[in-house]
């Protein structure tokens, strides 16, 4: 199951998505910084400084974002990167805020240059130019802003231009979840769903799901789907393997990508390293795909590394797909 999310999916999720920052699980220190910056600028009764928010799909930015809006008592604007095309449509989206609005730009490392300008002028001194007419004869009018945030969300930190960066007050970093966080998302998910969810159901589901609350929830609706279908309606371990067993979910909770990216470096590439572009070539996918889905839970579960030269499958790797390790090759650890 890969971590991206379709519309049905954007659907069932809005109906999981915590509303306040005392029922987002998991993510300590980012809660820790994040609740104090929302209280400071309550008590100056200001707008908080602007938010930028960084890490994989699925773990939970596009939520905080819908926290920090309904936290501040704004209206959430939301938008993209790709969406806003030229200045105008941005000139156009600034100008209709109101004090203490919270605009959210997902995929912020995707904003086009001129646009990031006009956005750098904005978030810094709550200004925009508006540009009138075309030519030698077009006029800036400037025009100020209330003061409002920015929640910029990212999946590729490292893409963001250095002086945008530089323009949020607050960076927070997500991680992936352990199992006992992601055990807590399906205990909360599986109560709002009516769903009596059984413990060893719980601890092997959060074992599963990649370290992301998105999958595990994914996975939670699966089960209930085997459970009802196949089973005996209850959400016990039977319906759980059931289902792992049917989405082909392995040991790990890699999907299909993962594998096939493991796959394609242990087979074709002899272990590697591969450049990022060739590897993603040989699996069908964007190379931003591979880089942003796929590796970041492969590396941090010692599958896969990054060097200089590319990505190299670890021994790990190869005891995962249950190959022997090439004799002649210099494998990572
Ligand atoms: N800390 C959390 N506690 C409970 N549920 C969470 C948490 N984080 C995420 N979720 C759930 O996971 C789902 C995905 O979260 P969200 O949409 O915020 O991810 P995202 O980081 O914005 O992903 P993408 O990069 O794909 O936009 C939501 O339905 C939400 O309910
Ligand atoms: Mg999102």
């Amino acid at each position: 199951m890969e971590a991206g999310a379709d519309d049905v999916e954007r659907a069932a999720e809005a109906a999981l998505r915590p509303k306040r920052l005392a029922d987002f699980v998991g993510q300590e220190v980012v809660r820790e910084q994040l609740s104090l910056v929302l209280e400071a600028a309550r008590s100056r009764g200001t707008p908080p400084d602007h938010v930028l928010l960084s890490g994989p799909p699925g773990l939970g930015k596009t939520t905080l974002a819908m926290i920090i809006a309904h936290e501040v008592e704004g209206a959430l604007r939301l938008t993209s990167g790709p969406a806003i095309q030229h200045a105008g449509d941005l000139a156009a989206i600034l100008s209709s805020l109101q004090e203490h609005d919270v605009l959210f730009i997902d995929e912020i490392h995707r904003l086009a240059r001129p646009v990031e300008e006009m956005l750098y002028l904005a978030m810094e001194d709550y200004r925009v130019d508006v540009v009138v007419g075309k030519g030698p004869g077009a006029t800036s009018i400037p025009l100020t802003l209330p003061a409002f945030t920015v929640v910029g969300a990212t999946t590729r930190a490292g893409l963001l231009p250095a002086p945008l960066r530089d323009r949020f007050g607050f960076t927070g970093h997500l991680e992936f979840y352990n199992p006992g966080e992601l055990e807590r998302v399906l205990r909360r998910s599986a109560g709002l769903l009516g769903a009596s969810l059984h413990d060893d159901a719980a601890r092997e589901l959060a074992s599963r799901s990649r370290g992301t609350p998105r999958i595990a929830n994914r996975l939670l609706r699966r089960v209930q789907d085997f459970a009802q279908v196949r089973g005996t309606g209850e959400l016990d371990l039977a319906a759980a393997h059931g289902a792992l067993s049917v989405f082909e979910v392995d040991e790990l909770g890699l999907d299909r990508l993962d594998r096939a990216v493991l796959d394609a470096l242990c087979r074709r590439f002899g272990g590697g390293p591969v450049g990022l572009s060739t590897l993603a070539m040989t699996v069908g996918e964007e190379p931003e795909t591979v880089e942003t889905v796929a590796e970041p839970f492969l590396v941090r579960e010692g599958l896969v590394v990054r060097t200089p030269r590319g990505r190299a499958a670890t021994a790990a790797a190869y005891q995962h797909l249950g190959l022997a390790q090439p004799g002649d090759a210099t494998l990572f650890d």
